[in-house]
């Protein structure tokens, strides 16, 4: 059996740091349970101590979620640790994710904490977070722009201290795939406890990388989860999208050789669900969810896919959960789909002459007008 890619869902929280994407409890409980129907393994459900709406929705969906991992965000701190352990209790299992910054940067300008203080505080956070359970995730917030020496030692600590999950996060979206994947290889190999806990990547969109780094780590870096968010939501440009990866470990499993859990009929059903709570719409040609991701416009390729599916297509539309593919019927189609979609509709056409006129009719319409509906077409034969 292949070795298995945790896939952790942070829709409910990075994703809701979206400007303008905030959730109420409620909203988020029905993502929750969509998120758990898909199989997702870890869901992370809030930040607890952020508010107390927030800590009411992490402790109803530990109350309910049985299937899936459920964890809350907590910084470096006593007081955050706590909270999100009181709001998890309810759940069969959960897990703390802790996190501080280890760049220079963020260590001096935001923290003004000097490298001793935050290894410390790191250390601590993780040895406090095991005294509520033994599933603890710890990140080094901007861990792709931190000193390597520091960073090795940071991590090497944690892991003594307990920590069962090290997520090195591309927090600002600076990473291009092969330095990521060589930065999450070389973490695995200079640190002498690696091999105690599961190497995740948590990615960023600002250069339109998230996706293509987060994948680069699993496969030349030996990264074993995923953070992800659905339709891609997340601060600024949003993390690495949920149904991206999932269907590019899946379509090239040749590749990456690795198994992943979610039930990707779901995928469809739950994007469209957190695009309609969020009030964020899934652009026409977005991967896999968006509206034309299985829709053929142009008559070459409207004839192949009706011949041979796979000619133009490297994923079934019914696999990530829509009805079915679709032939657009516009100024670039040909024949065969005016054809087909008179037939799919009821109309005979008696003649080649009779379906070479309406042929010409339909063209006609279709320079005027960029899609043609099924009525406009059964009107032009009649
Ligand atoms: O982007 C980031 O650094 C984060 C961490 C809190 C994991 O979201
Ligand atoms: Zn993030």
């Amino acid at each position: 059996m292949a070795e298995k890619l945790i896939i952790f869902d942070t829709t409910l929280r990075d994703g809701e740091q979206s400007p303008g994407a905030s959730m109420t409890k409620e909203e988020k409980r029905r993502i929750a349970r969509q998120l758990e129907r898909m199989r997702v393994d870890v869901i992370e459900a809030g930040f607890a101590a952020s508010s107390e709406g927030d800590f009411q929705a992490v402790h109803a969906i530990a109350g309910e979620v049985k299937e899936s991992i459920v964890c809350s965000l907590a910084r470096a701190n006593e007081r955050d640790i706590s909270r999100a352990a009181e709001a998890l209790r309810p759940a069969g299992r959960f897990r703390i994710h802790t996190f501080i910054a280890t760049s220079a940067l963020h260590m001096e300008k935001k923290l003004r904490m000097s490298p001793e203080q935050v290894y410390e505080q790191a250390r601590q956070a993780v040895r406090l977070a095991r005294r509520f359970t033994d599933d603890v995730e710890f990140s080094p917030e901007d861990g792709s722009r931190s000193d390597m020496d520091f960073l090795c030692r940071v991590l090497e600590g944690v892991i003594d201290e307990g920590a069962t999950t090290i997520n090195v996060p591309d927090t600002v979206g600076y990473a291009v795939p092969e330095g990521y994947a060589a930065l999450i290889r070389e973490l695995r190999e200079r640190i002498p406890n690696s091999d105690r806990a599961v190497f995740s990547v948590h990615c960023h969109d600002d250069l339109g990388l998230a996706v293509a780094n987060s994948l680069a780590a699993v496969k030349s870096g030996g990264a074993r989860q995923i953070e992800c968010a659905v339709n891609g939501l997340g601060e600024r440009a949003g993390n690495t999208a949920l149904e991206e990866v999932v269907m590019a470990l899946k379509t090239r499993r040749d590749y990456f050789g690795l198994d992943v859990g979610i039930d990707a009929s779901q995928i469809v059903a739950t994007s469209q669900m957190v695009s309609e709570i969020t009030g964020f719409a899934v652009q026409p040609n977005k991967a896999i969810v968006g509206a034309n991701a299985f829709a053929h416009a142009s008559g070459i390729h409207q004839d192949g896919v009706l011949k041979a599916r796979d000619t133009y297509e490297i994923m079934r539309a019914q696999d990530v959960g829509w009805s079915a593919n679709k032939i657009v019927l516009g100024k670039l189609s040909g024949r065969t789909a005016f054809k087909q979609r008179l037939s799919e509709l009821g109309v005979a056409i008696e003649s080649d002459a009779e379906l070479n006129a309406a042929f010409v009719r339909f063209k006609a319409l279709a320079d005027r007008e960029a899609v043609i509906s099924d009525d406009a077409l059964v009107g032009l034969v009649r």
